[in-house]
C-alpha cells in the first residue's frame, strides 16, 4: 500500500520502488515512530481534532502494533514503502479505518524529522553512558597506577619520566570532553520538529509544545521549515563521534607499540587477542587495530552527510534519506567500539616492570640533570650544552647518567657533586613535578579528586 497513491494512474516502475524505499533501514526507529504517532493523536484528541473514541481506538491499536513487532508476531515487511507506511496501513487495517484520521495535520516530513531526533536522542544517551564506562574504567587504573613508572614520549621517542596514572589520564582528559559534546549537542538538538507538517506549518489547531513535552523534549522548534530540513545535529553527532573515534584510535595505537615484543609494556587478555592462522608464536592486537580502522568509516559518515546536505534547497528533499544508513552505521560502530574498549582495558595487564625500565633507559632524566645545573648557577643555555655532551659520553660507554661515578660526571662538569644522584633517580624526576596536571603522585592525587567529583555528578541533560 502507498500513502500516495492518489493522483497516479500508472503502477511505479519495480526498480524505482526499491531505489525509493527506506524501510530496510528506517525499520529500527518503528517504536519512536508508533509513540510519535501516540503523542500525536493525544494532542489532536486534546485540540478536539479528535474524538476520546477515535484516539482511543487508535493508541490501543498502535500499542498493540508494538508489543507485536516486539514479540516477533508482526514482521516489518520489506514492501512497504518505510516505516511510516508500515505502521499506518496495519493501523488503519485493525480500526475499521478510524486509523485514516491518524495523518491528520502531519506530513512525512515532521514524521521522519521527529522519528530521527527520538532515535537520536536514545542513541546519545547510550553513547554517553558508554564513555562514562570507559571514563569509571580508566579511573580506577589511574587510581591503581599512580607510581607505575613510564617514559613519555615526544616524536615517539623517550622524551621525559612520567607514571601509567599520568598517560591515561590524558585519555581521561579527551574522553570526558566527549561527553560534553555529547550534553550540548543533545541540549541543543531537544526541540520537537512535530506540527511543522510538509514545510510551512498546518491550518488545524495543533498544540506543538504540548506534544513536544509528551515526548520528553525541552521544546518545540520555531521554524517549520526549519524542522524538516535541519539535519545538523546528526552532522553534530557525526562529528562528536569521529573525535571520539580518534581519541580511542590514538589509544589502540598506542596499545598496539606496547604490546609489541620490543616494547611488552602490556600483554592483552586472551579474550581480547587473536592468534595467527599460520605462526603459532602470535597473539594479535586485533581488537585495537579494527578500532583503530573503523575510526575512518566514522569519519566517512561526517563527510557524507555534509556533501549531502551543501547544496540541498529548503526545504525537505529525498536526499536527506540518505542521513539514516550513515548515521547509523556510524553509532553501532562507535558504540561497538567503547563497549569493546572497555572489556580490553579493564583486562589488559600492565608490565611495571618493563616500563620502569624503559623509564629509566633513554636520559629520560637529562633535563633534570640539566636543571640541576641550572640550580647551582649554570645559565640553562650552557647546561643544555654539558647535558648533551654527557649524553654522548653515556652512549660512548654505554651507561645511564646515573650509573656514571661522580669522577665522569666531574669531568663533563666540575659543578657536579655527590647528591646529584638522588636529583635525577627515576621517583624524584617523577615526584618533584608538582604542578598542577603534572605527574607526581602529590599533582595526581588532585586531579584524581576532581575527576572523580566529575563522574560522581555525570549527567547528560
Ligand atoms: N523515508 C523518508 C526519509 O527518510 C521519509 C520522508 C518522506 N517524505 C517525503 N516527502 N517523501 O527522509
Amino acid at each position: 500500500m502507498k500513502l500516495w497513491g492518489g493522483r497516479f494512474t500508472k503502477e511505479t516502475n519495480e526498480l524505482v520502488n526499491q531505489f525509493n524505499a527506506s524501510i530496510r533501514f528506517d525499520q529500527r526507529f518503528y517504536q519512536e515512530d508508533i509513540n510519535g504517532s501516540i503523542a500525536h493523536v493525544t494532542m489532536l484528541t486534546k485540540q478536539h481534532i479528535l474524538t476520546e473514541k477515535e484516539r482511543d481506538i487508535i493508541i490501543s491499536a498502535l500499542k498493540d502494533i508494538l508489543t507485536e513487532i516486539e514479540n516477533g508476531s508482526l514482521i516489518i515487511d520489506d514492501s512497504y514503502e518505510d516505516i511510516h507506511s508500515f505502521v499506518e496501513a496495519h493501523l488503519i487495517e485493525r480500526t475499521n479505518e478510524i486509523g485514516k484520521k491518524l495523518h491528520t495535520g502531519r506530513s512525512r516530513n515532521d514524521q521522519v524529522a521527529l522519528d530521527m531526533k527520538l532515535y537520536t536522542k536514545k542513541e546519545i544517551e547510550l553513547l554517553d553512558g558508554l564513555l562514562k564506562e570507559l571514563l569509571s574504567t580508566l579511573l580506577s587504573l589511574m587510581k591503581k597506577h599512580i607510581k607505575t613508572y613510564m617514559p613519555g614520549f615526544t616524536h615517539l621517542q623517550k622524551a621525559q619520566p612520567i607514571t601509567l596514572a599520568h598517560h591515561l589520564g590524558a585519555y581521561f582528559e579527551m574522553l570526558k570532553r566527549d561527553h560534553f559534546r555529547l550534553v550540548d549537542i543533545y541540549a541543543r538538538m531537544n526541540y520537537s520538529p512535530l506540527g511543522s507538517g510538509a514545510l510551512a506549518g498546518t491550518t488545524y489547531p495543533l498544540d506543538r509544545e504540548y506534544t513536544a513535552e509528551l515526548l520528553g523534549f525541552a521544546g518545540a522548534t520555531l521554524n517549520s521549515m526549519d524542522s524538516v530540513s535541519d539535519r545538523d545535529y546528526l552532522i553534530e553527532l557525526l562529528s562528536a563521534m569521529s573525535t571520539i573515534m580518534m581519541h580511542l584510535s590514538r589509544f589502540s595505537e598506542e596499545i598496539i607499540i606496547w604490546n609489541t615484543n620490543e616494547y611488552k609494556f602490556v600483554e592483552l587478555d586472551d579474550a581480547y587477542s587473536t592468534g595467527s592462522s599460520i605462526m603459532p608464536q602470535k597473539k594479535n592486537p586485533d581488537i585495537a587495530e579494527l578500532v583503530r580502522g573503523k575510526t575512518g568509516r566514522v569519519y566517512g559518515a561526517l563527510i557524507s552527510l555534509l556533501t549531502t546536505m551543501k547544496g540541498l534547497p529548503l526545504a525537505y528533499n529525498k536526499d536527506m534519506q540518505e542521513d539514516k544508513e550513515l548515521t547509523f552505521d556510524a553509532i553501532d560502530t562507535t558504540k561497538g567500539c567503547l563497549q569493546l574498549f572497555i572489556g580490553m582495558l579493564s583486562t589488559i595487564k600492565f608490565n611495571e616492570h618493563a616500563m620502569e625500565l624503559s623509564a629509566k633507559n633513554g636520559f629520560t632524566n637529562a633535563t633534570d640533570a640539566a636543571d640541576y645545573l641550572v640550580n647551582h648557577g649554570v645559565p640553562f643555555r650552557d647546561a643544555h650544552g654539558i647535558i648533551g655532551r654527557l649524553v654522548l659520553s653515556c652512549i660512548e660507554k654505554k651507561k645511564s647518567i646515573d650509573e656514571m661515578s661522580l669522577q665522569e660526571l666531574k669531568e663533563i662538569s666540575p659543578v657536579f657533586e655527590s647528591d646529584i644522584y638522588d636529583v635525577i633517580n627515576l621517583e624524584t624526576c617523577v615526584e618533584k613535578r608538582l604542578t598542577l596536571g603534572a605527574p607526581s603522585q602529590k599533582a595526581m592525587e588532585q586531579v584524581i579528586f576532581i575527576n572523580e567529583k566529575f563522574l560522581e555528578e555525570y549527567h547528560l541533560s
